[in-house]
């Protein structure tokens, strides 16, 4: 019997990366699992994969669409009838200087990383007054140091963290935990993106005291933690998961 046996998990951004990695934990500890993304073929291959363990159903949204998120909020209740752990994780990164950003660029890094942050929370702000549930945002200790992406990647994780630090405020006293997972040099597909030679990966990999790049699931582990009851009085925080890279 797992652990989050009937619990319901939406986790934003979860076809693939680290988002499957942590709606696969969920799926693995008995939880009903919401695969939320824009990659439709991908997304609902992953909720397929996941049916082996318990309930989970592709939706499909764009994060950076409030009304996407409505609808997502609709299906999760209409199929599920509630939500216990809202996990905040799509996102978009590209590693350019303030000269190689064009507007357009600026302004779909913030939709997608910091409105659709505040988006996902908005459509299910009203179901947490009253589920003492777990909200975790997956954000970046780019957010931190201004390193690891461009200053609009940098500016949008640095968002999350204002947004987490409010909801913490506004949901503790409803016996909710808000806390954000800043994870840096994970083995996804934005890390390939982002240094795509081996010469660039070894220079990184230097970067990281304990000398390896970190796994999707390194992020899921903290991201079960701080949804059980284990982690209760951990809250408004965030958490590097880094093998030391930032401090
Ligand atoms: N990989 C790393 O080293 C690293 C480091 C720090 C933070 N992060 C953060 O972790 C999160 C996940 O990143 P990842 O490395 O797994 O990336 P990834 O590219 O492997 O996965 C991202 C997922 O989000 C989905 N997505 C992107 N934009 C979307 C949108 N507008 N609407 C719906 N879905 C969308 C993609 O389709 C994909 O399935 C991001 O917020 C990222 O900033 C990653």
């Amino acid at each position: 019997m797992g652990e989050m046996q009937g619990k319901v998990a939406v986790v934003t951004g979860a076809a693939k990366g680290i988002g499957k990695a942590i709606a696969e934990r969920f799926a693995r500890e008995g939880a009903y699992t919401v695969i939320v993304d824009f990659d439709r073929e991908v997304g609902e291959k992953t909720a397929q994969e996941f049916s082996a363990y318990a309930r989970s159903e592709f939706v499909h949204a764009d994060v950076s669409r409030f009304d996407d998120l409505a609808q997502v909020r609709e299906t999760v209740f209409d199929h599920f009838g509630r939500v216990d752990v809202l996990v905040v994780n799509a996102g978009i990164s590209y590693l350019h200087t303030v000269e190689e950003i064009s507007i357009e660029e600026w302004q779909r890094v913030l939709k997608i990383n910091l409105d659709g942050s505040f988006y996902t929370i908005k459509a299910f702000y009203n179901d947490f007054l009253s589920n003492q549930g777990k909200i975790i945002f997956i954000t970046s200790g780019s957010g931190i140091t201004g390193t690891g992406g461009g200053a609009h990647y940098a500016s949008s994780k640095a968002g999350q963290h204002g947004l987490m630090r409010t909801i913490s405020k506004e949901l503790g006293p409803k016996g909710v935990n808000v806390n954000a997972v800043a994870p840096r040099v994970i083995q996804t597909d934005i890390l390939d993106h982002l240094y795509p030679d081996e010469a660039s990966r070894a220079e990184l990999v230097k970067k990281i005291p304990i000398r390896r790049f970190g796994q999707p699931e390194d992020i899921a582990n903290l991201t079960f933690f701080l949804a059980s009851p284990e982690s209760s009085y951990i809250h408004g925080q965030i958490m590097l998961a880094d093998g030391g890279r930032t401090y």
